[in-house]
């Protein structure tokens, strides 16, 4: 329902690209290492000590693309099942991980039609793609659905402001051409109000924000105070029955900044 077929049809014809480290995707590559280190961080602080540590832990990549953070979760040991509603991008991902030896469950489809109703899952992720949906509120809302008690949602996305206008499609597409143009639409990005809103009307608890800079020219991401352009923003759906006080931290902040930079 809130997919939308342009930005589908865009992703299946990038769909060749994904592995090359220095083609399209590139920007995502660069991301990865701190995308995963934080997920790894934040796995070990609010799931590992309730006894779900990497190994076996249940993940849900929706808008996987070809698996670029898929493929290092099960090289952990993580199950992992990755969703994409670009066809093709799951026809690269799946060809990927046979040349890699991983065993990952991939599905094509939007959300509501790759899974089914009742599946749970300790870790669900929505990486860059809730700025590429329709309805950002229905589409996190579907993606909460899944989410275990006492498990986590992390998303990341760029905020609507005026220098993720001048950052993230003028300077990234435009004068430093990192990415295609096209690749974005300002009036999609998502504001972390809006994504708290999302999750809190589908009863998850935000734990922690945080922004991340991309230097296209030398290609180097880290991590950075402000939150106006890129950004991770993790929640957690309470334990059932046992409210706040169960979600695996005595206070509401995510994996330290220092751990993962
Ligand atoms: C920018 S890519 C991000 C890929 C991956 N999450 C990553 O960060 O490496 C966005 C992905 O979301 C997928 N996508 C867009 N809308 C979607 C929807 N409604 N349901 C599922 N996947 C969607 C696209 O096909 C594309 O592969």
């Amino acid at each position: 329902m809130s997919a939308v077929v342009s930005e589908i049809d865009r992703f299946n014809r990038l769909s060749a690209t994904w592995w090359d480290r220095r083609g399209p995707m590139r920007p995502l590559h660069v991301i990865n290492r701190l995308r995963l280190a934080y997920l790894l961080e934040l796995i070990e602080s609010r799931l590992a000590r309730r006894g779900r540590p990497v190994h076996g832990l249940r993940v849900l990549d929706i808008g996987c693309g070809a698996g670029l953070l898929c493929e290092p979760l099960a090289r952990f040991g993580a199950a992992v099942t990755g969703i994409d509603a670009a066809e093709k991008n799951i026809a690269a991902a799946r060809a990927h991980a046979i040349g890699e030896g991983l065993r990952i469950d991939y599905r094509a489809g939007a959300p509501a039609a790759a899974l089914r109703s009742d599946e749970r899952f300790d870790l669900v992720l929505l990486l860059e793609v809730v700025e590429h949906v329709d309805d950002v509120e229905a589409f996190v809302a579907g993606a909460a659905r899944h989410v275990a008690p006492g498990g986590l949602l992390v998303a990341s996305t760029i905020d609507r402001t005026w220098k993720s206008f001048a950052l993230a499609i003028v300077g990234a597409e435009f004068v430093f051409r990192v990415l295609p143009r096209g690749t974005h639409q300002w009036r999609r990005f998502v504001r972390p109000a809006e994504l708290e809103a999302a999750t809190q009307r589908a009863g998850l608890r935000s734990i922690d924000r945080r922004g991340m800079r991309y230097l296209p020219v030398l290609h180097r991401a880290s991590w950075v105070r402000d939150t106006s352009v890129n950004y991770l923003a993790a929640f957690a759906r309470p334990q059932q029955g046992h409210g706040s006080a169960d979600l695996g931290g005595d206070e509401p902040s995510g994996p330290s900044n220092e751990a993962v930079r």
